[in-house]
């Protein structure tokens, strides 16, 4: 989860901003009706649940944030409203049932989330038929756009679709073919930049970063289904296997490239990459948006939490990251 600068969390426990929340309310809801089950995503020290719960006393509200020191702080300033309660949760993966709010709101928060669409695609989720997601949030700005990059969190991120993702299997399916055809005998069994695999085994390795998507997607939309400590502790049990992971990674590798090169690591290529289109194309907004915990130290582009969505792009991720380590046609 992006944290928030010192200075920002600070601002948003200070009684100050308690005071502004309260002003802000009608002009945040812009004139929504507040009423039923209202869940407030990111709601930090519970400055606007508390303006809420004093502009609308009969709302159950429920207030939630990612930041544990965030919800403390929400929890002592709420407890004096019974309907209303503080409570972890990250907007990316809500811990609630489908359809169970009449409202969601969001107050200058979905820019701290690096997944912002995957919090667009839960609180979708969880919301009623005809119910309302209300709030602001800032818009793209220099200013914002230089605070965000000295917090390493991305506002403008592009979010992955079904659409790039198979943009993508198309570019990479088209480069793969030039390479592996254009590849001379010396290209093949020349090393590689930064690896110890030739060419020839780094265009094997390439090709096996897709079968390794093939098999992690019925895992991720399975633990996706599951309650998040299920995959956080199976990703810890995965980390513990790392060395024996990049054991086997590196010596299958190595021979597995010996068997399936020239055409027929095309014709391979091509068949997985026609599958993960298949399958992409059957995919639920929801599925895509639901992940799981990762073992990072696998692999540079695994994080800590993955969407079955990320898990797909992973693949050109990992395609595009030894695309530059080939030395195809550089002179030995
Ligand atoms: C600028 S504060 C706004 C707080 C509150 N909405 C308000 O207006 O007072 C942004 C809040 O978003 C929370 N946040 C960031 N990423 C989050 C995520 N993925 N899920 C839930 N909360 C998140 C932060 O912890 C922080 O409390």
């Amino acid at each position: 989860m992006p944290r928030m600068s010192a200075l920002e969390a600070s601002f948003c426990r200070s009684a100050p901003w308690g005071l502004v929340a309260r002003r802000m309310v009608p002009w945040a809801t812009q004139g929504f009706p507040v009423t039923g089950d209202v869940l407030e995503i990111g709601g930090g020290s519970g400055a606007m649940a508390e303006a809420i719960a004093r502009a609308h006393p009969r709302v159950r509200l429920t207030m939630t944030d990612a930041d544990p020191v965030m919800v403390e702080a929400a929890q002592d300033r709420l407890a004096g409203h019974p309907l209303v309660q503080a409570r972890q949760a990250d907007a990316t993966r809500l811990p609630f049932e489908d359809e169970s709010f009449d409202t969601i709101l969001s107050f200058l928060m979905l820019h701290h989330v690096i997944e912002w669409e995957h919090a667009v695609t839960e609180a979708a989720r969880v919301l009623r038929p005809g119910g309302a997601f209300v709030g602001y949030d800032l818009l793209a700005s220099p200013m914002a756009s230089l605070r965000h990059h000295f917090q390493e969190q991305p506002m403008n991120s592009a979010p992955i679709t079904p659409g790039t993702i198979h943009e993508e299997l198309e570019r990479v399916r088209a480069d793969f073919h030039a390479l592996v055809t254009e590849a001379t005998p010396a290209d093949v069994h020349r090393l590689s930049s930064g690896t110890r695999w030739t060419n020839g085994q780094l265009l094997f390795h390439m090709f096996f970063g897709y079968l390794i998507v093939r098999r992690l997607l019925p895992l991720v939309r399975l633990m996706g289904r599951l309650p998040e400590p299920v995959s956080r502790t199976f990703a810890r049990v995965l980390e513990a296997g790392t060395r024996l992971f990049h054991l086997i990674n590196y010596f299958s590798d190595r021979g597995a490239a010996r068997v399936i090169h020239g055409p027929r690591l095309i014709r391979w290529f091509d068949r997985t990459v026609e599958v993960l289109q298949a399958q992409l194309e059957t995919e639920a907004a929801a599925a895509l948006a639901r992940g799981m915990h990762m073992p990072v130290s696998w692999d540079p582009y695994f994080r800590d939490w993955m969407s079955l969505a990320e898990i797909y792009h992973y693949g050109t991720q990992h395609y595009d990251h030894h695309r530059q380590q080939l030395t195809i046609g550089r002179p030995s």
